[in-house]
C-alpha cells in the first residue's frame, strides 16, 4: 500500500499518511463514548483507507458476548446503522471482542492471547499496539497496572523511532485538581514513558481549532497585529444546549470549571495566545503552550462568575435533573476574566465563558481589535467606526469571519460594516462532512504524533492556574439562570446579582 497520499484541493496541499499496521484495543467498548465517537471514527478512517489493511481492533467490554454479537451491535449504532453492508462488512471483519472485567489481571492475560492470535490472523504480529481507555478515570491506574503485568506495555525497542509502539490513550479528566493530577501522573510513569501517554482533549482534534495554528502562522498579515498594540480583548465562548444528561454522577462532582475550563477552554486560549513555535512539531508547539500557561496571572476570584441553570423555556432546572442532589451548588455556567502577563498581551483581557442549557450550541473565539486611532472621514470619529473583529467559529458552522468597515455603493461618503464570511461547508465536496475530531486524534495516535495531545506539564500548569478559582468556587453559590438563556443574558444576570 502506498503510505503517503497527497492531493491538491482547491489549490491547497494536503498530506495524509496511512499508519503502519497496528492493533487497537478499546476498553469500555460498549460505553457511550465508544458507540458515539470512537467506532464511527474508526469506521471513517477505514473508509478513507487510513487504517492499514492489516490493522485490527479489539473491543473490550464487561458484557459477555462473542465477536459476531459485537459486530451486530456495531451495526445498530446511530452513526453506523445506515452504512450499506458491502461497505460495513470489511470494517467489521477487522473487529474482535473480548469480554472481561478489565480490573481483573486475568483479562489482561486473555487480551494478550487474543492480540497474539489476531496478530497472526491479520498478518500483523509484531505490530504496534494502542490501548484506548474509554473507562472511568479512577480505573486508569489499575488497568494500566494489569496491562503492564501481562507484559503488554513493553516496547520491543526503546528508541523514539521504534515502529512497534505501545501507546495508551486516556480521556479527560486527568485528576480533579493539581494534587490528584500529579499523583495520577506519578502512577502512570511507573509503567509508561511520557512518549507512550496520549492524553486526549477532543477540542484539539476539531478542524477549526487546528486551524488556529495555520491561520496565525501560515499567513503574514495576522501575526504583526496579534498583540496588545492592536487587540483590545479576546473572547472564548463555548455554549451548549445540552444539560447534564446521563452524567449527573460525574458532572455534579466536577462542575463546569473542571469539565470545560481546565482543558478545552485553556487549550484554545493557549493556541490563540501562544508565541510562534520553532516548528510544527509536537514538542515545539507544546513548549509554547506551556510557556503561555506559565504567563497566566492567577485568577482573581472577583473576576469569576458562576451560574446554575434553573427551570425555564419548558426545560428542567439542574436541581430537578435525575441524580442531582436538590441542594447541589455545582456551577453549570462559568465566566472568567483572565490576564496574560507577558509583553505581547499586557493589559489585554481574555474573557472565557462556557455553560450548559443555553439557547444555542456555539463555540467561538472572537478577537476584538482596537478602534482606529484617527478618522479622516468628516463627521466620524475613530470611535464611531466599529472596530474590526475576527471570529473563529469552532462549531456548529465551522468557519471564520472578519468584520471590516467598507464603502457602501452609492453616495461618496457612505461607510458601514462589511463582514467577510467563510464557512467550511461551502468548500467541502458534496456529501462530505467535516472530519470528526476523534478521526484525527485516533489517526495521530497510530502515527505516533503527539501534537494534538496534552503533555504532562501543560496538564499540571492548567490545574495550577485554575486552583484559586476552584478554591473560590467552594465559597460561591452559583446564581440561577433560566435554562435556554443566551450567554450574554446569563452574564448580565450574574453581574447584576454579584453587584
Ligand atoms: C466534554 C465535556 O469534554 O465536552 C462535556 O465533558 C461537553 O460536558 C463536551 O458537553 C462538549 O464537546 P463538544 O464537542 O460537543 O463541544
Amino acid at each position: 500500500m502506498d503510505q503517503t497520499a497527497s492531493c491538491r484541493w482547491q489549490g491547497s496541499f494536503c498530506i495524509e499518511v496511512t499508519p503502519l499496521p497496528c492493533l487497537l484495543t478499546v476498553f469500555g467498548a460498549l460505553g457511550d463514548l465508544a458507540g458515539r465517537k470512537l467506532f464511527p471514527a474508526l469506521f471513517q478512517l477505514h473508509r478513507r483507507k487510513l487504517l492499514h489493511d492489516s490493522s485490527g481492533i479489539i473491543a473490550c467490554g464487561r458484557r459477555p458476548m462473542g465477536h459476531e454479537d459485537f459486530r451486530i451491535y456495531l451495526r445498530t449504532l446511530p452513526a453506523l446503522k445506515d452504512v450499506p453492508e458491502p461497505e460495513m462488512d470489511p470494517f467489521l471483519r477487522r473487529v474482535y471482542y473480548l469480554a472481561g472485567d478489565y480490573l481483573q489481571s486475568g483479562t489482561a492475560h486473555d487480551l494478550a492471547a487474543l492480540l497474539e492470535q489476531t496478530g497472526k490472523e491479520l498478518d500483523c504480529a509484531g505490530s504496534s499496539r494502542i490501548f484506548y481507555l474509554a473507562v472511568a478515570p479512577d480505573t486508569y491506574l489499575p488497568l494500566v497496572e494489569n496491562l503492564a503485568g501481562a507484559g503488554l506495555l513493553e516496547e520491543p525497542c526503546e528508541s523514539a523511532d521504534c515502529s512497534q509502539w505501545r501507546h495508551v490513550v486516556f480521556e479527560k479528566p486527568f485528576g480533579r485538581d493539581l494534587e490528584s493530577a500529579v499523583e495520577l501522573e506519578r502512577g502512570l510513569l511507573r509503567y509508561l514513558s511520557e512518549r507512550q501517554i496520549y492524553r486526549i482533549d477532543h477540542y484539539l482534534g476539531k478542524e477549526t481549532v487546528q486551524n488556529i495554528l495555520m491561520f496565525r502562522f501560515a499567513n503574514l498579515i495576522f501575526e504583526p497585529v496579534w498583540n496588545r498594540n492592536y487587540i483590545d480583548s479576546v473572547e472564548i465562548t463555548v455554549a451548549e444546549t445540552v444539560g447534564v444528561e446521563h452524567r449527573a454522577g460525574y458532572f455534579d462532582r466536577a462542575g463546569l470549571l473542571r469539565d470545560m475550563f481546565q482543558n478545552h477552554m485553556l487549550e484554545m486560549l493557549s493556541l490563540v495566545a501562544m508565541d510562534h513555535p520553532v516548528s510544527f512539531e509536537a514538542d515545539r508547539i507544546r513548549d509554547e503552550k506551556a510557556r503561555l500557561l506559565r504567563s497566566l496571572r492567577p485568577p482573581d476570584p472577583g473576576d469569576l462568575l458562576l451560574g446554575q441553570y434553573a427551570a425555564g423555556n419548558n426545560l428542567k432546572g439542574y436541581l430537578e435533573e435525575p441524580g442531582i442532589p436538590p441542594d447541589s451548588r455545582t456551577e453549570t455556567f462559568a465566566s472568567l476574566k483572565l490576564w496574560v502577563d507577558n509583553a505581547r498581551w499586557k493589559d489585554v483581557p481574555f474573557f472565557l465563558r462556557s455553560g450548559k442549557r443555553l439557547n444555542e450550541r456555539s463555540s467561538r473565539i472572537i478577537i476584538n481589535f482596537k478602534h482606529i486611532p484617527h478618522s479622516i472621514f468628516t463627521g466620524l470619529r475613530g470611535a464611531d467606526l466599529a472596530p474590526n473583529r475576527l471570529i473563529l467559529t469552532v462549531q456548529p458552522q465551522e468557519g471564520l469571519s472578519l468584520e471590516t468597515i467598507a464603502k457602501k455603493p452609492g453616495p461618496k461618503l457612505c461607510i458601514g460594516p462589511l463582514t467577510l464570511d467563510f464557512r467550511y461547508a461551502s468548500i467541502l465536496e458534496p456529501g462530505e462532512n467535516m472530519p470528526e475530531a476523534y478521526e484525527r486524534l485516533l489517526l495521530d495516535c497510530m502515527l505516533g504524533d503527539q501534537t494534538l495531545f496534552l503533555r504532562s506539564d501543560t496538564v499540571r500548569l492548567a490545574w495550577n492556574y485554575l486552583t484559586p478559582a476552584l478554591l473560590a468556587k467552594e465559597k460561591i453559590t452559583p446564581v440561577p439562570y433560566p435554562a435556554g438563556s443566551t450567554p450574554d443574558e446569563v452574564e448580565r444576570l450574574l453581574k447584576r446579582k454579584n453587584r
